[in-house]
């Protein structure tokens, strides 16, 4: 196993909802390191820029709006393996279809609304990182 870099994201839902601590905790718990984390509020532009792969997609607009609507935690985490692990514990972007025990199965509202982001693989985690965080802020 590698030692990976993912990213990670609270979602504003979940920060709105005080799940912050509960969230991390999971995090945690499954033995990732947290790297970097900060609490900010995305302009447009920047959450635009971050799901640009989805700009073609009907549920862009809406989701845009959503993800600049309050403040969200993001963060870097590290560990063996890291990318596929976080996905594992997010469970399915739906949270009607996660499985018991992941972090969208016990505080997911809808397929919008559902606390939480990790990268999808390598590419995208340096890429979301490096969005997010300058090198002097991964100090964990
Ligand atoms: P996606 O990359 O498919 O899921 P994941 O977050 O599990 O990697 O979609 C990105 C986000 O887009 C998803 O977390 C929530 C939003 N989304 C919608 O709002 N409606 C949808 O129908 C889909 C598929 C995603």
């Amino acid at each position: 196993m590698a030692i990976e870099q993912t990213f990670s994201i609270i979602k504003p839902d979940a920060v709105e909802r005080g799940l912050i601590a509960e969230i991390l905790k999971m995090i945690t718990d499954s033995g990732l390191k947290i790297k970097g984390m900060k609490m900010m509020r995305m302009d447009r532009a920047k959450a635009e820029g971050f799901y640009a792969v989805h700009k073609e997609r009907p549920f862009f607009g809406e989701l845009v709006d959503y993800m600049i609507s309050g403040p969200v935690v993001v963060s870097c985490l590290e560990g063996d393996n890291a990318i596929e692990r976080y996905r594992a514990l997010m469970g399915a972007t739906n949270p009607a279809d996660a499985a018991e025990g992941t972090i969208r199965a016990a505080y997911g509202i809808n397929i919008q609304n559902n606390a939480c982001h990790g990268s999808d693989g390598p590419d995208t985690a340096r890429t979301e990182v490096a969005y997010f965080f300058n090198d002097d802020e991964l100090v964990g």
